[in-house]
């Protein structure tokens, strides 16, 4: 321990397409969703997290929101930074100090993104005085989050339904032994609604009201257990042009999912049988880990479990399995240090 540790602070990022997390001294400090909205005269960031969400859809010609991380990747280099940056600066026992402590961090990332996006969030993370900074997949996070212990001979399946990507991993060994990353997670579950409720209503919805009804009566599977109640559905009537309400079903809403579900089952399946057969034997027996907001899909565990005949389970609080999993690398930087990205 150096003299000048007590000026350094420890945090852990989760970078996710849809939410960014940052925990600061065991408490989550940050969750907001991972847009910015920037001025187009000016070209500066003006909002960031929540306040730039309220704007989405909602937005004049002069100011646009942007989704730095949408697909798994770096879309906007320059977003991205002022977006990590502000987060970062947002920390309330940050913002108290009299001078800026140097940061000590690791963060999470999407497993898509390539060697120079990394670069890149390495760097916008130094530029706000990090001193030392880690990366790590987002898998390997969620399944530390989870309780895994990653670092046995054992195999454990983790899938992480986010909002960009869904990510496939086996672990063992404290290393990702096989793994699959598609870009079918909650964004297209939201697109697959807007789509179903043109095509079927003629109803013209926004991706905030898409995203209210996914959550609200969204569904896997049209047997349910415990069926959500119909919901009312308002937005623009594509033939007349007036505002118009519908009563929407999670029935529809599953048959509006169903493709899109069918290719994450799909990469699961795929992922399975590359799986060596001495891990596979393992995952038989430990089954398969859901982390991730889109685990929480009304029957989607159980789906997944019939297609693969496993046994499936979903994180407690899937939101933050990944930002608790990166805390829990922070503070055990050394134990972890063969799982962090060089
Ligand atoms: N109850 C829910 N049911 C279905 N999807 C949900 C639910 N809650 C959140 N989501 C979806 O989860 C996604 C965000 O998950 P998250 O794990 O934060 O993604 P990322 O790690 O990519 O930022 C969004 O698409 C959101 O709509
Ligand atoms: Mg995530």
């Amino acid at each position: 321990m150096g003299f000048f540790d007590f000026l350094t602070e420890e945090i852990a990022i989760d970078l996710g397409t849809a939410n960014t997390l940052i925990i600061h001294n065991d408490k989550v400090v940050v969750d907001s969703p991972s847009i910015v909205a920037r001025d187009r005269t000016t070209g500066k960031i003006t909002h960031v997290g929540k306040e730039a969400a309220m704007m989405q859809g909602k937005t004049h010609e002069n100011i646009k929101t942007i989704r730095p991380l949408k697909d798994g990747v770096i879309a906007d280099f320059d977003a991205s930074e002022k977006m990590i940056s502000m987060f970062i600066k947002d920390i309330p026992a940050l913002k108290k100090k009299w001078i800026t402590p140097s940061l000590r961090m690791v963060i999470c990332i999407p497993s898509g993104i390539t060697e120079v996006e990394m670069r890149a969030v390495k760097e916008s993370a130094e530029r706000v005085n990090g001193k030392e900074v880690y990366l790590i997949h987002e898998p390997m996070a969620a399944a530390i989050g989870i309780g895994v212990d990653i670092m046995q001979p054992k195999g454990n399946m983790i899938v992480d339904i986010g909002g960009g990507t869904t990510e496939i991993a086996v672990i063992a060994l404290g290393g990702i032994v096989c793994d699959k990353s598609v870009k079918v997670a909650g964004d297209v579950f939201t697109n697959d609604i807007i789509y179903y409720m043109r095509t079927q209503h003629n109803l013209y919805v926004g991706e905030r009201t898409a995203e209210k009804i996914k959550i609200q009566i969204g569904a896997a599977t049209e047997d349910l257990e415990l069926p959500p109640d119909d919901m009312s559905v308002q937005g623009r009537d594509l033939l007349t042009g007036k505002p118009k309400q519908v009563q929407i079903s999670y029935r529809e809403i599953a048959k509006a999912l169903d493709k899109s579900i069918l290719r994450i089952e799909d990469a699961v399946m795929e992922t399975l049988s590359q799986t060596p057969p001495e891990l596979a034997a393992d995952i038989y027996n430990t089954g398969i880990y859901l982390a991730g907001g889109g685990s929480m899909l009304r029957g989607l565990d159980k789906r997944l479990s019939q297609k693969t005949d496993l046994p499936v389970y979903i994180a407690e609080d899937p939101l933050r399995a990944v930002v608790r999993g990166t805390g829990i690398t922070l503070k055990n930087i050394n134990r972890y240090k063969g799982v962090l990205i060089k």
